[in-house]
């Protein structure tokens, strides 16, 4: 068989994936298994949404568009921006959308590294990161944060971690995988540091809108608008809207960079799905009651899930500021012995028993650059995450 490209064996199919498939396999082989791997909200898009895919669908939006993406969707995308972002605006020239935000950081990463090329990531990190920096050659400098600093980067790590190689310091708030948001001090500290590097700055702010109780979320544009010459934001309807499967996503960027990710796409994918668009301009346009009710939600499972993981000796949760998941500190587990004999010697054992004895799907920290930890969604049914902790309390206790 002629052979694959020397790239392809940089990088490791996804965890957190991976993770979802085996908790779907089990499941369709009757077994009975609780998926808290899987990071998409358990909502349907509101009716608006839908209503207004099936009318474009009706109004003949079977074409291709224009491979940035509709001018009315980029419209809305800056009205939106704007309005959350502290006043501070974009251009329609200054968007590209994309088949999901994951899709959008692919480009960003075709368009800006390579070999030689460091880009400063902080710990956990989301799998997607590091992996699509090594696929294009370049080097992922993991900075580590820590649990007791709230899982934010300490500016003096990160200054130390930028050197004359740094192309881009990758940053999400709130975060996948632990649900850490930096507030608006943080920010400004972090932001001080980048201010003094000549580096690309990408902030993924995809769950934004998902915060939680007193916490007051702020974009970096808004923190530290002189970054707006470096400033690329991450962007989309997957998480905030429910819309995992429509595969609409964006950066809002300086514009040479626009243009090179559209010169990308125009190559890749073209246009994401044009009714898929359409549904996205309902979905920023629209009533935004439905996607308050949904924020509300998580905010009542995330007392519940912490609260219930919090219960369990061994394992201990900080309450994450934003997104949809737990990040369970489970360093109490590691060197216990399993009924059948096995001893725990890390997180990626854990969930493996878990899932074996516990038949709940959890994805290992060591995925995101943090052994010791797991991660759990709580984009999931109330009544599910109660009987999730219930299993895993009796697992836990059946450890010696
Ligand atoms: C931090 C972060 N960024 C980007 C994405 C990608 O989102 P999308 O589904 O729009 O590709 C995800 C999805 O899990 C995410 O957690």
């Amino acid at each position: 068989m002629p052979g694959f490209a020397q790239r392809l064996s940089r990088i490791q199919p996804s965890a957190t994936v991976a993770v979802s498939q085996r908790a779907k396999e089990l499941k369709s082989q009757g077994v009975d298994v609780l998926s808290f791997s899987v990071g998409e909200p358990d909502f349907e898009p509101p009716e608006h949404i839908l209503e207004a895919a099936v009318t474009a669908t009706r109004k003949g939006c079977s074409k291709y568009t224009i491979a940035r993406g509709i001018p009315a969707l980029r419209d809305a995308i800056c009205a939106d921006s704007k309005a959350r972002r502290g006043g501070h605006g974009h251009d329609p020239s200054e968007v590209v959308v994309s088949v999901g935000a994951k899709h959008s950081l692919f480009n960003l990463a075709t368009c800006l590294f390579e070999e030689g090329d460091e880009v400063v990531i902080p710990a956990p990190y989301w799998v997607s990161y590091p992996a699509q920096v090594e696929l294009m050659g370049a080097k992922a400098v993991i900075v580590d944060s820590s649990e007791e600093n709230g899982f934010c980067v300490e500016p003096a790590a990160l200054e130390k971690a930028i050197t004359e190689k740094t192309k881009a310091v990758v940053l999400c708030s709130p975060s996948n995988p632990t649900g850490a948001a930096y507030d608006a001090q943080a920010l400004t500290e972090i932001a001080e540091v980048l201010l003094r590097h000549d580096v690309w700055v990408i902030t993924d702010e995809i769950y934004a809108r998902l915060t939680y109780g007193d916490f007051v979320q702020k974009s970096l544009l808004e923190v530290a608008p002189d970054l707006r010459r470096r400033l690329i934001i991450v962007d989309g309807v997957s998480k905030t809207f429910a819309m995992t499967g429509w595969r609409i996503g964006w950066i809002l960027a300086p514009e040479p960079v626009a243009k090179a990710c559209d010169k990308i796409q125009s190559q890749s994918t073209t246009n994401p799905a044009a009714v898929a668009q359409y549904a996205a301009i309902a979905a920023l346009t629209g009533p935004q009651e439905p996607m308050e009710a949904m924020r509300q939600a998580f905010q009542g499972r995330r007392t519940q899930i912490v609260d219930g993981l919090n219960g369990i000796e061994g394992i201990s949760c900080r309450v994450p500021e934003g997104a949809f998941y737990a990040f369970p500190n489970v360093g109490g587990l590691i060197g216990k012995t399993t009924p059948s004999g096995t001893v725990l010697t890390d997180d990626l054992q854990v969930a493996q028993w878990l899932l074996e004895d516990a038949r709940c799907a959890l994805v290992p920290g060591s995925a995101f650059g943090a052994p010791g930890y797991l991660r759990m969604s709580y984009a999931t049914a109330n009544a599910t995450i109660d009987q999730g902790l219930a299993r895993i309390a009796t697992a836990v206790a059946s450890l010696t």
